[in-house]
């Protein structure tokens, strides 16, 4: 693991021009960038990020490997906004207190990693309520079918509409669901964000969010960047049954406020691959523990050696679980104790959220009075 942020930049614009030296991808379009990201602070208007997170619960390593890390690291260099988006929590509607909660379990979380809240500024969705109105506005611009095509909405829509995989509809989708990727562009516009550090699921949404931009500066006047996508270092991370994503639904999280047993606990439970015999060679590609040691373990030259070995003469996954737990707690105890710091002062979590949202809504009072004035609909003026 370097000390930079590796990122894989997608959608290149005027604004993400002098990034442009960096490597591309075939004809993706997509930058793949082992540098830095160096922004040329030369005035002192700094490039504005903005993110989010859904509060629906703590969050894991999956959430660190494929977006926190990155934007611990951009932080310094950017004017970041790193938004609770509690407006897109419409399949919790029956459990607010699980969202209420929420909210602070991810504050606690950010302020763990390492966000720092006078850098960048903390922000709570609906305590911004522009995020809504400009949502209206920008929901004129965008086709029907844009969201019709989302591939990302469309496998979240069948997850919720046939949770077990049946072949009928078990439940019904909220109009709110269906047009979040639209707000997921306001989040991002709102704050005339210039690059949007997300994990690669959240691609479609980013894309949906150029469009737009162009089609609003090119219908009215043009006010929003395109925004860029930057995807962390490990775009998915596998879960600890082997699936393909970790996630909280799926109960296969490794989550940052963990304790050290508990890591130690559910490594020792984890899946590692078909059964083995310890002396038997396997293939490094179908042991998620080597997925994990991929992404946590700095020791690449180690991983490097343990992975010729597995493969050639076969090390025991009792090895290979030892090494992992301490690997991950050594990445999560310094987080877990600034945890315990903030958790013994909530008055300054709280303080975060204050302020951050303040900062959040005084830039979005300025550009909602340019949309305002884009659309020339200033009736009474
Ligand atoms: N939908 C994103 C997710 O599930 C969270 C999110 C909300 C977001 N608003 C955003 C991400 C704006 C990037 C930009 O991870």
């Amino acid at each position: 693991m370097t000390s930079e942020p590796s990122v894989t930049r997608v959608g290149i614009n005027a604004i993400g021009r002098r990034h442009q030296e960096r490597s591309r991808d075939g004809d993706t379009g997509i930058l793949i960038e082992g540098a830095s990201v160096r922004t040329a602070n030369v005035t002192s208007e700094r490039k504005r990020i903005l993110t989010g997170i859904r509060p629906t619960g703590p969050l894991h390593l999956g959430h660190y490997a494929g977006a926190l890390e990155n934007w611990v690291k951009l932080q310094s260099e950017y004017d970041c906004y790193f938004l609770i988006a509690d407006y897109q929590v419409s399949e919790y509607a029956h459990d607010l207190a699980r969202v209420r909660n929420a909210v602070w379990e991810v504050t606690l979380d950010w302020l763990a990693a390492g966000l720092d809240p006078d850098s960048g500024s903390f922000v709570v969705e609906s305590l911004v309520p522009e995020h809504a109105e400009l949502t209206t506005w920008l929901a004129w611009v965008l086709p029907v079918g844009m969201l019709e095509r989302n591939p990302t909405l469309k496998a979240e829509m069948e997850a919720l509409e046939y949770p077990t995989g049946g072949k009928t509809k078990e439940k019904s989708v909220p109009v709110a669901f269906y047009i979040y990727p639209v707000m997921q562009v306001a989040n991002i516009l709102l704050p005339r964000a210039n690059l949007v550090p997300v994990g690669a699921d959240q691609l479609p949404h980013i894309e949906l969010a150029r469009e737009t931009a162009r089609r609003f500066n090119r219908a009215f006047k043009p006010i929003f960047p395109e925004p860029e996508a930057l995807v962390g270092r490990v775009p998915r991370l596998v879960g600890t049954d082997g699936n393909a994503k970790m996630s909280k639904s799926r109960g296969n999280t490794i989550d940052l406020k963990d304790s050290a047993e508990t890591v130690a606990k559910k490594v020792r439970t984890m899946y590692g691959g078909p059964p083995r015999r310890a002396t038997e060679p396997g293939k490094v590609e179908e042991n998620p523990i080597f997925a994990y040691l991929e992404a946590f373990d700095r020791d690449t030259a180690r991983v490097r050696d343990l992975k010729e070995h597995y493969e050639r003469k076969g090390v025991s996954n009792k090895e290979l679980r030892n090494r992992l737990t301490s690997v991950l707690n050594e990445l999560l105890e310094p987080m877990r104790q600034r945890r315990a710091k903030y958790e013994g002062n909530m008055p300054l979590v709280r303080e975060a959220l204050e302020h951050g949202t303040g900062r959040g809504r005084a830039i979005a009072k300025e550009t909602m009075a340019m949309v305002r004035d884009a659309l020339d609909l200033n009736y009474l003026r």
